[in-house]
């Protein structure tokens, strides 16, 4: 497995052709399928739930699917996800009154499990719970739409996680979500990102090996 993993977001792909959508970014090179789910409650704007991931692997889906939930209750969908085919589930703290409880049920229910930080989401809460993570994501954009653009003080946050990733000793993955191009993708690297969530810049191109060589090479740089 490449150090740096490359995980278009679906938020931007074709929902009427959603498995071809899917299995043709893969193709192209991504490593694995991040899933915005998004309930009009905790986020302005609404996308997909459990069945939808269900159906990516009745489909033939078989990369790892990254479930962003951007809701308010989170517990409900962990086993839901679990039993839909998801690998990781990442929620964030203020959608849950009960922070490890929720990351020791993504964890009970046999996935991956990540706390999510939005732009203005002090970083305190890992001081309690780092030993239950195995990603922590960076919202480098206000969360409920793809196409925003990368807000600059994102790359300090990511160098201060990345100290407390290293500090802890632990194999935690240091995702990033939100305006992430090939023109920023080297800079966001070496702020500490080594997943890498893409929705626009890749979907909206015509051909998604283009742009996902384009960013690998960027990360060789
Ligand atoms: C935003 C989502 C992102 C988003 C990224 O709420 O969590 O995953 O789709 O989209 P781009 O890459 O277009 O900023
Ligand atoms: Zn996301």
């Amino acid at each position: 497995m490449s150090s740096f993993l490359i995980a278009p977001s679906i938020l931007s792909a074709d929902f009427a052709r959603l498995g071809d959508d899917v299995a043709k970014v893969l193709a192209a090179g991504a490593d694995v399928v991040h899933f915005d789910v998004m309930d009009n409650h905790f986020v302005p704007n609404l996308t997909f739930g459990p069945m939808v991931c269900q159906s990516l692997r009745d489909y033939g889906i078989k990369a790892e699917i990254d479930v962003h939930l951007m809701v308010k209750p989170v517990d409900a969908l962990v086993p839901a996800f679990a039993k839909a085919g998801a690998d990781i589930i990442t929620f964030h703290p203020e959608g849950s009154d009960h922070i490890d409880r929720t990351l020791q049920l993504i964890k009970d229910s046999g996935c991956k499990a990540g706390l999510v930080f939005n732009p203005a989401t002090p970083l305190h809460y890992l001081d309690y719970v780092m030993d239950k993570l195995d990603v922590i994501l960076l919202m480098s954009v206000n969360p409920g739409f793809g196409g925003q653009s990368f807000i600059p003080g994102t790359l300090d946050k990511l160098r201060q996680v990345r100290e407390k990733i290293d500090q802890s000793g632990r194999d935690i993955r240091l995702e990033i979500d939100g305006g992430v191009k090939v023109e920023n993708i080297a800079e966001i690297a070496a702020a500490g990102a080594d997943m890498f969530v893409a929705g626009s810049a890749i979907f909206s191109q015509p051909d998604y090996k283009t742009v996902i060589d384009q960013m690998r090479a960027e990360l060789a740089t």
